[in-house]
């Protein structure tokens, strides 16, 4: 049996009429940076997220890179964040001479756990990020909570939980700047590399489009150090094609999801993800904890069924991170998880079969 972990194939194959219409068209006007589709596009993702303001960027870590830019974090400056997520997220603070600051995470949700956040706040705290890990929200009230009370900035991490809801809100919309990555395996995936930040502020959506133009206020006028930033117009014509469908999927994923916790709730040894009641997992991963995961891990492989592991370092004891002076033990909670996680094959084309497939195998 050949399975893929994301079946990016079936999807192309659903709206390929339309997608292949929508990149010929761009072609044929030969309006590959900006124009028409990127405005589009802002305009479906402000109504998809309930946003005030959407700018279109090149990737996911360049939406966060470009949301601290915008609030001129720099050398000095503290941002809090998660040590149990994708690089990208504590790279930019350390990219921008700004220093990463981790809390643990929540061992049922594995999104930072907001009890601890206040401890580590001091008079260079700038911002949280808190990351919406696997596709469930962080608890984003009691984060704004924290923040407003020490006037921090809170940009969401929200790059595997575009779509995903929280108290009837959605993803993206929930504080004052977020980020999303539309990398081709995330739930809203183009295909390249693709970001966005959805934003409150007016003024603050202008200085991240003169930002990731090169700093460009006019043209060959330049107002700061910027990066070239953009979004491609061909990534900008998929995307407002799937986002037509984004729904139906995100329907679907859940339906995935809801066959893995009926199937799998009784298998000994394997905790299956917490999902709290006031919010809606997109199911960017459908990740797994097992006592014994390098078993469960030969077992998939064996049968043929890919798998991946998110993530199996955490950030504080990543070399890149040395300097920080964190050690082994800091944070115990990330450590334990980060050794027992698993993600399983979930997408909205999974087929049954497959999936009843993986079920077998984790049942033994
Ligand atoms: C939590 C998180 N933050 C940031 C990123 C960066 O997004 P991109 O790959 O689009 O740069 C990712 C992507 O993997 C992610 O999972």
């Amino acid at each position: 049996m050949k399975m893929d972990f994301i079946d990016l194939k079936a999807q192309y194959a659903m709206y390929k009429d339309e997608i292949d219409r929508e990149v010929l068209e761009v072609m044929s006007s030969a309006r590959f940076i900006g124009g028409e589709k990127i405005l589009a596009f802002e305009e479906n993702l402000k109504a998809y997220c309930g946003a005030h303001e959407a700018v279109a960027c090149s990737s996911g870590t360049d939406a966060l890179l470009l949301a601290l830019m915008a609030l001129d974090i720099k050398e000095g400056d503290e941002v809090i964040t998660t040590p149990f997520t994708f690089i990208a997220t504590a790279e930019v603070i350390g990219l921008l001479k700004a220093k990463p600051v981790f809390v643990d995470i929540d061992e049922e949700t594995y999104n930072i756990d907001h009890l601890k956040i206040e401890e580590k706040i001091t008079k260079k705290t700038k911002a949280i990020i808190p990351v919406s890990l696997y596709g469930q929200v962080a608890n984003m009230d009691e984060i704004n909570q924290i923040a407003k009370k020490h006037n921090l900035w809170v940009i969401e991490d929200a790059a595997q939980s575009f779509g995903a809801s929280y108290k009837n809100k959605r993803s993206c919309n929930l504080s004052p700047i977020a980020c999303t990555s539309f990398f081709p395996s995330k739930p809203l995936g183009c295909y390249s590399d693709g970001g966005a930040v959805l934003l409150e502020d007016e003024e603050m959506a202008l200085k991240i489009r003169i930002l990731l133009n090169h700093g460009q206020d006019k043209r060959y006028n330049h107002k700061y150090i910027g990066i070239n930033g953009r979004l491609d117009a061909m990534q900008a014509a998929i995307l407002n094609v799937k986002l037509k469908y984004f729904d139906e999927e995100v329907k679907k994923r859940g339906e995935v999801a809801k066959r893995y916790f009926e199937n799998l709730a009784d298998v000994k040894n394997i905790k299956l993800p917490t999902i709290l009641k006031d919010r809606d997992s997109v199911f960017a991963q459908f990740t797994i904890v097992c006592q014994d995961r390098d078993d469960i891990k030969n077992r998939l492989t064996k049968a043929g069924i890919p798998s991946a592991i998110h993530y199996p370092k955490p950030l504080h004891l990543q070399e890149v991170f040395e300097y920080l002076g964190y050690k082994k033990g800091d944070f115990p909670i990330s450590e334990k998880i980060s050794k027992s996680v698993i993600s399983l094959p979930m997408s909205p084309f999974l087929k049954k079969e497959d999936q009843d497939y993986v079920i077998e195998v984790l049942r033994g």
